[in-house]
């Protein structure tokens, strides 16, 4: 039996894959290579020291989806498919809403027919929009304010009228906060196409020279150093978290959500400052303009996954900039040697 990943060759796909071969589970990859390269999957192979099966397909082509069902033998499906910049879907929300959300209907009606019924999703922090309070727990109003979070929010609803609809579904709901940091190898790391929109990535292009300095939006927030504060989680760890869902979803049916983070806040300032400790190297920035649709502090309250999952964050800040750093470093260029 195989555990399917679709998204398997980007940013935290590859790091559950990783995750996964060395746990121990035989998997199957989907991708469309749209937002990632074939060699991210390479050096997974290379560092888990076996092989699995990869079809570089677009889950929008339903036939094509039909297939890796039909020739493989799946026992649950890892859901990681899908675009995830706020700004293009705040550009383009049709396809956005297409590419999130039909795929996920074809990816469910095939799992459907071929009696595959275990899904973890890949929700996000997102769908909580404006934070009322700090630590967010899963009860938080959903009020996702760009299309982006928007397609998390319904790809939930309809993951939850599935299982009203058929209770041998198991499902879970991963809420992640910001995953930034690389797995320890420096081999695999997150390798944006174009200018990163997120402060890790965006740092380490500074660190190493690509750009000159960082801007920091905004710091006139309501935060103990005015900048704006996140809830920083390293990869890994969060890779983890798939593992202990899996162990949770396969031999049960429902559906349940949960916050993955490490419960920590950490301001842009606080970041530069442990970036620039950790790896001695100076991070310039200076302040600018508030970006739109940004909020002052979000970080989550992790309770639930650690009774119901048994998982908690491990890495600290320290493992996040030095990791990230590590792999910038290797792979200046990122996937393209
Ligand atoms: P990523 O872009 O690195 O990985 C997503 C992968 O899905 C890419 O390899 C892309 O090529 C593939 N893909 C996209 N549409 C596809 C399609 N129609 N058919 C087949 N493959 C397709 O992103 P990531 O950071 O690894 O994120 C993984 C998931 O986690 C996404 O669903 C994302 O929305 C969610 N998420 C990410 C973050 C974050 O900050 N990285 C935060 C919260 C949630
Ligand atoms: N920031 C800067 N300068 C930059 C980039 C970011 O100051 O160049 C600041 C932002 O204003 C914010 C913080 O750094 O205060 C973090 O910003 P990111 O863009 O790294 O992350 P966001 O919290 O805005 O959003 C990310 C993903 C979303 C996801 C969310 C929660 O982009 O898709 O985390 O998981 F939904």
């Amino acid at each position: 039996m195989s555990i399917l990943v679709t998204g398997g060759a980007g940013y935290i796909g590859s790091h559950t894959c990783l995750e996964l071969l060395n746990a121990g589970y035989e998997i199957v990859v989907i991708d469309n290579l749209s937002n990632s390269k074939l060699e991210s999957l390479n050096r997974v192979s290379e560092l888990a020291k076996t092989d699995f099966k990869f079809y570089s397909i677009d889950l929008l082509n339903k036939k094509a989806l039909e297939t890796v069902f039909s020739e493989n033998n799946i026992e649950a499906v890892i859901h990681f498919a899908g675009l995830k910049s706020v700004n293009e879907s705040i550009e383009t929300p049709l396809h956005y809403y297409h590419n999130n959300v039909t795929s996920t209907l074809n990816l469910c009606q095939t799992m459907g027919k071929y009696g595959v019924k275990k899904m973890i999703f890949s929700s996000s922090a997102n769908v909580y929009g404006e934070t009322k309070c700090v630590p967010v727990t899963e009860e938080h109003p959903l009020n996702p304010i760009n299309p982006y979070g928007r397609t998390k929010l319904i790809i939930e609803t309809i993951l939850r009228d599935l299982y009203i609809s058929d209770h041998s579904w198991s499902i879970a709901l991963l809420r992640y906060f910001n995953p930034v940091g690389a797995h320890e190898s420096g081999r695999i790391g997150e390798d944006p196409n174009d200018i990163p929109n997120n402060l890790m990535p965006y740092i380490t292009q500074v660190a190493i020279g690509k750009r000159d300095k960082l801007k920091v939006f905004g710091n006139d927030y309501d935060t103990h150093d005015g900048t704006g504060v996140r809830d920083y989680i390293h990869v890994v760890d969060l890779a983890k978290g798939h593992l202990k869902a899996l162990e949770m979803v396969i031999p049960t049916t429902g559906i349940d959500v949960f916050n993955l983070g490490t419960g920590v806040g950490y301001s842009v300032l606080d970041l530069i400052k442990g970036y620039e400790n950790t790896t001695s190297q100076k991070i310039p920035y200076i302040f600018t303009h508030r970006r739109p649709g940004d909020i002052d502090k979000c970080y989550a309250d992790t309770t639930k996954a650690t009774k119901k999952l048994g998982w908690t964050a491990t890495k600290n800040l320290e493992d996040m900039c030095y990791d990230s750093w590590k792999w910038q470093k290797n792979n200046p260029n990122g996937y393209n040697e």
